[in-house]
C-alpha cells in the first residue's frame, strides 16, 4: 500500500512590531513609491530584541500542532528550514523540539535560503512515504532583520521576520505532497551571500567592520535566475504530479518580488485569482514566506480540501524547489477551551521538565566532580 504524506496542521508567527516604508525612507536614501513600484512590499515585521528565530518557531509550531491535533510526542521529526539559525550549533530544530515537548522526536536544521522549507517539506515527504517515519513538524523561520546591513538601500528594504509551520502525516489516503523538485546551482552562491562568520572567514574585528555579516546581493542577477526558474520549476513539479498548468488550483510562490511573481504566473499562464501574494505586508521573509502565504491562503479561505496548489521557491545556493499538493485537510473550527488550556498546561509542563533536565545536568556533573575527589589517590611519596 503506497504511503502519502498530507498537511494536516499549521501555523504562523510574526512579530507585532511593523516597519512601513516610510519609516525605511528617513533612515535610508529610499522612497515608498520605489519600493512599492520596484518590489512590491509596503511594510514588513521586524524582530524586537525579545524575539528570535527559535522563539517565533515554536509559537507557529504550537499553533500547527493544536490544528492537527496532535500530541508533541506523537513528533518523530522537527526539521526547522533557516539561514538565520538561533546559534551556529545546536540547532534551531533542538531549541524548538524542547520547548515544545516533543520528546520522542529527532531534530535538525536545513539550509537552503529561500527555498528551504519547500526542501525541508519534500524531505519530510520522502521520509513518510519512505516509512521511515509518520509525523514531521516543518518549519520556515527567519529573523533576517539581524543580517541586513541597514545602510545597504539594495537590500534592507526588501527584508522581513516571521515564521511558519506544518505539521506532515503518513496516511494510506491518496494526496497531499504528491511530487517535489529540488534544484541548485552552487556557482550562483556568491550572487546572495552573507559572506562572514563561517568557516571561511570566521567572525572577527575585520569581518564585522567590513560588515561581511550582512546579506550581500546582487539583486539584477537573482532576479533575472527567479523569473527563470520559478516558472520551469512548476512546470515540472505539476507535469510529475500528472497534472496540466489549467489543473493548479492555487499558485503560492515565495513572496521575494511580485514583478517576479507575476512574470511566473504569466508564463504559467494563471489568472491574477489562481496566485496568491502577500508581500506587500511582510516583505521577503526567506524560508517563512511560503508557510506564512499557505496559512493566510487558508485563513483567507482560497483553500479547500480537493484542490491542486503548486508551491515553488528560489534563493541563496542559487537553490530552487517546488512541491505540487493535492489539498486535503479541512479548516477545523477554534479549540475548545478546555482544549486549549490543556494545551498551555502541556506546554508549561515541559518547559518545567526542561528547567529541571539542565539543573539535574549542573548537579550530575557537582556530584561526579565530588566523587572524582574523593576517589583521587593520594599522590605518591
Ligand atoms: O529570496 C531571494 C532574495 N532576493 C531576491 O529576490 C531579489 C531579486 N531582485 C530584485 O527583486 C530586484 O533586482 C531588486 C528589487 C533588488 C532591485 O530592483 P531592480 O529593478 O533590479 O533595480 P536595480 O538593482 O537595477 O537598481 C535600479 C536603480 C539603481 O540606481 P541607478 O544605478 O539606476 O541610478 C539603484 O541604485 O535603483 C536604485 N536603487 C534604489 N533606489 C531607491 C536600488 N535600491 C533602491 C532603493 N531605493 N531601495
Amino acid at each position: 500500500m503506497p504511503r502519502y504524506a498530507h498537511i494536516i496542521g499549521w501555523g504562523k508567527y510574526v512579530p507585532p512590531n511593523i516597519l512601513t516604508n516610510e519609516a525605511l525612507a528617513k533612515t535610508v536614501d529610499t522612497t515608498d513609491e520605489w519600493i512599492r513600484e520596484r518590489t512590491g512590499i509596503a511594510q514588513r515585521h521586524i524582530a524586537s530584541s525579545k524575539e528570535s528565530t527559535a522563539m517565533m518557531a515554536v509559537h507557529a509550531a504550537r499553533e500547527a500542532i493544536e490544528v492537527a491535533d496532535v500530541n508533541p510526542s506523537d513528533i518523530d521529526l522537527v526539521i526547522v528550514a533557516t539561514a538565520t539559525p538561533e546559534y551556529m550549533f545546536p540547532a534551531t530544530a533542538c531549541l524548538v523540539q524542547d520547548a515544545l515537548g516533543a520528546s520522542r522526536a529527532g531534530a535538525f536544521d536545513l539550509e537552503a535560503g529561500c527555498s528551504g522549507f519547500m526542501y525541508a517539506l519534500a524531505t519530510a515527504t520522502g521520509m513518510i512515504r519512505g516509512g521511515m517515519y509518520n509525523t514531521i513538524l516543518v518549519i520556515g523561520a527567519e529573523t533576517l532583520s539581524r543580517i541586513i546591513d541597514w545602510n545597504d538601500r539594495a537590500t534592507c528594504v526588501l527584508f522581513g521576520d516571521g515564521a511558519g509551520a506544518v505539521v506532515v502525516r503518513g496516511s494510506d489516503e491518496p494526496g497531499g505532497v504528491l511530487a517535489s523538485i529540488l534544484g541548485s546551482d552552487g556557482s550562483g552562491g556568491e550572487l546572495l551571500i552573507v559572506p562572514g562568520g563561517g568557516s571561511k572567514h570566521p567572525t572577527g574585528p575585520d569581518t564585522v567592520l567590513s560588515k561581511m555579516h550582512t546579506i550581500k546581493m546582487s539583486g539584477r542577477e537573482v532576479y533575472r535566475f527567479a523569473t527563470r526558474v520559478m516558472a520551469s520549476a512548476s512546470r515540472q513539479v505539476a507535469e510529475q504530479a500528472g497534472w496540466s498548468l489549467d489543473k493548479i488550483d492555487l499558485f503560492i510562490p515565495h513572496q521575494a518580488n511580485v514583478r517576479i511573481i507575476d512574470s511566473a504566473a504569466k508564463a504559467l499562464k494563471l489568472p491574477p485569482e489562481k496566485v496568491f501574494v502577500n508581500l506587500d505586508r511582510y516583505g521577503n521573509t526567506s524560508a517563512a514566506s511560503i508557510p506564512l502565504a499557505l496559512c493566510e491562503a487558508i485563513d483567507a479561505g482560497k483553500i479547500k480540501p480537493g484542490d491542486h496548489l503548486v508551491m515553488v521557491g528560489f534563493g541563496a545556493g542559487l537553490t530552487w524547489a517546488a512541491c505540487a499538493v493535492q489539498w486535503s485537510t479541512a479548516k477545523p473550527g477554534a479549540l475548545a477551551p478546555p482544549r486549549a488550556a490543556v494545551s498551555r498546561l502541556r506546554y508549561l509542563w515541559s518547559g518545567i521538565k526542561s528547567i529541571v533536565a539542565r539543573a539535574l545536568r549542573h548537579v550530575d556533573a557537582a556530584v561526579s566532580k565530588l566523587i572524582d575527589i574523593f576517589e583521587r589517590k593520594p599522590p605518591e611519596e
